[in-house]
């Protein structure tokens, strides 16, 4: 039953994550949203629970990671959603525009899942969406930043799967 379940959504303040979260929201289910700027939507629904992080800054995250776990026992799906996209040639980034991307892109949603699924195994029930893209099945010119993301996310969630889907936890990924 959905009004039973309580989402992580990450990136809730707009695009893809926005249109989960008010879709989850309409169907009864609590959402705890994160994003950086909860001003773009803020719906006074009583189902909806926000907190301001940021997921290009490990401590701040770790920190609202911590809170969330701490808080809500009853957290029992995460949609790992935040993200952006950054496009050109190689050539034309600077190391630290590579590693700022890959980490917000690929090695957040990694931190987070590495701390959420530890209180799944425990409450032993739960899902993890990762929002994923065509650019994770072929790389393609100016896409070199964000293919290496979205593949390296691909082959993240087929991992954890694999680990995570034994009868002691009871899992059903599709
Ligand atoms: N749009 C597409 O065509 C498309 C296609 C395939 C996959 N995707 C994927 O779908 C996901 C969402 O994309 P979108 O198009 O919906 O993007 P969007 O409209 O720009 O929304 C991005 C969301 O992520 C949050 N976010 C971004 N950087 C953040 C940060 N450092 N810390 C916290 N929150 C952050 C934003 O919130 P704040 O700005 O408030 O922090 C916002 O809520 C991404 O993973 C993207 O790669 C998109």
């Amino acid at each position: 039953m959905i009004k039973e379940r309580k989402v992580l959504v990450t990136g809730s303040s707009d695009g893809i994550g926005r249109s989960i979260t008010l879709s989850l929201l309409k169907s009864g289910a609590k959402v705890i949203g994160l994003a950086r700027d909860h001003s773009k939507f803020n719906p006074e629904m009583k189902n909806y629970i926000k907190y301001k992080t940021d997921f290009s800054n490990e401590e701040i995250l770790l920190n609202t990671i911590a809170k969330i776990i701490k808080e809500h026992k009853d957290l029992d799906c995460l949609v790992s959603n935040a993200g952006f996209g950054k496009f050109g040639t190689l050539e034309t980034f600077s190391s630290k525009e590579i590693n700022d991307f890959i980490f917000t892109n690929l090695t957040s949603h990694m931190i987070l899942t590495n701390k959420i699924l530890p209180h799944l195994k425990k409450i032993k029930k739960g899902n993890i969406i990762f929002i994923g893209s065509e650019s994770a099945l072929k790389g393609g010119k100016n896409g070199s930043l964000y293919s290496a993301a979205k593949f390296g996310l691909r082959g993240f969630s087929q991992s954890i799967r694999e680990e995570s889907c034994s009868k002691k936890y009871s899992c059903k990924f599709n």
